[in-house]
């Protein structure tokens, strides 16, 4: 058996092909970063564009690299929310044509459950229960995995998301889009002590985040800077912010920790390929002598293979259902 998923839920245009193992036959991704950064974020007019444009020639090639004959896959699982909705309507429209074409199951996905669970693909011996910090552009989330399918959420953001917070004050910086590596290369070698950045809701007991306040901070003090002539030390500030956000991670998921007594972390989204964040959660998990798992990069940020792998999961647990796949842009992961 094999599986192929379609993720087009953001500026990613992404095929991915699985086999019944969960092993890896293919990932291509193309980015469309540089169509998006003159304009400093994602323009979703011109994500559903280049979706257009590069779907077949993505589909194509991830054939190609599995080495795998149509015949072979058994199972099409297509991203089907949450995201910007032109962008997921090309990825569903694609995946409905091929299905039908094909004659092949089309199942739609849960974006966040191909996050929550993309930390189980390479490590193939971590399984729940754990506890899963979800940072991704457009989340921040603390989930308890008791069994696949099975989750609570202990903690989500009141405003803003990790990922978001990093692109905003990557572009106060003038570091461009996207943020988050901008900020990551720009903070090396810089003293996170510099500047002094407020680490958000740090004394509150909840296991919530907040982080438009870092955001505003930052703003404040470059918009500071600026008027008493004085010159931004990019690097410092850079190193601060994350210093910030990453702290303000740990600290929840410190608690959540202490809360659950769960010895497994997974952290997964795109934030999660930082080497300064996995630095932390490293040091923050040997203390603690608890088992994490972090995805490469590649499987951090989106792509198609993490789409698939919720298609096996769903397909080993009985839970590919006939529903008529719609674009839902706001679904959640308690959906
Ligand atoms: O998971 P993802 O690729 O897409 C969403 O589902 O949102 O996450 C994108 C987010 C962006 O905010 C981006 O700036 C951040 O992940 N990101 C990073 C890094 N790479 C991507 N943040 C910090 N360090 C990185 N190396
Ligand atoms: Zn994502």
């Amino acid at each position: 058996m094999k599986i192929l998923g379609i993720e087009t839920s953001c500026d990613e245009t992404s095929v991915g092909i699985i086999n019944d193992k969960g092993e890896i036959l293919s990932n291509l991704v193309y980015s469309q970063v540089q169509k998006h950064a003159p304009y400093g974020g994602i323009v979703p007019e011109v994500a559903s564009r280049e979706h257009v444009k590069a779907i077949g020639w993505v589909y194509n090639l991830a054939l190609e690299q599995a080495r795998t004959n149509l015949k072979e896959i058994n199972l099409i699982a297509v991203t089907a929310g949450p995201g910007l909705q032109g962008p997921l309507l090309v990825g569903i429209s694609f995946a409905k044509g091929l299905s039908l074409a094909l004659n092949i199951p089309l199942i739609g996905v849960n974006h966040l459950m191909g996050h929550l669970y993309s930390c189980m693909i390479e490590d193939t011996a971590f399984k729940p229960p754990f506890l899963a910090l979800v940072v991704t552009g457009g989340h921040t989330l603390i989930v308890l995995v008791e069994d696949i399918f099975v989750h609570k959420i202990l903690g989500s953001t009141r405003d803003d998301a990790a990922g978001e917070c990093l692109d905003k004050a990557a572009r106060l910086l003038g570091l461009g889009y996207p943020g988050g590596p901008a900020i990551e290369k720009a903070a090396l070698g810089g003293n996170a002590s510099y500047y002094r950045l407020p680490v958000p809701l740090k004394k509150e007991d909840s296991l919530d985040f907040s982080f438009s306040g870092l955001k505003t901070a930052v703003y404040y003090l470059v918009e500071e800077l600026k008027k008493n002539g004085k010159e931004i030390q990019v690097n410092h500030l850079s190193a601060s912010v994350q210093e910030a956000v990453f702290s303000s991670l740990l600290d929840r998921l410190e608690k959540a920790q202490d809360k659950t007594g769960v010895e497994k972390i997974a952290v997964v989204g795109g934030v999660a390929s930082n080497e300064r964040l996995k630095y932390r959660l490293r040091e923050f998990t040997e203390k603690r002598h608890l088992v994490l798992s972090v995805p490469s990069p590649a499987l951090c940020t989106d792509n198609g293979v993490i789409s698939a792998f919720v298609g096996l999961l769903k397909h080993s647990y009985n839970r590919i259902d006939n529903n008529i796949i719609d674009a839902q842009p706001f679904l959640t992961l308690q959906e």
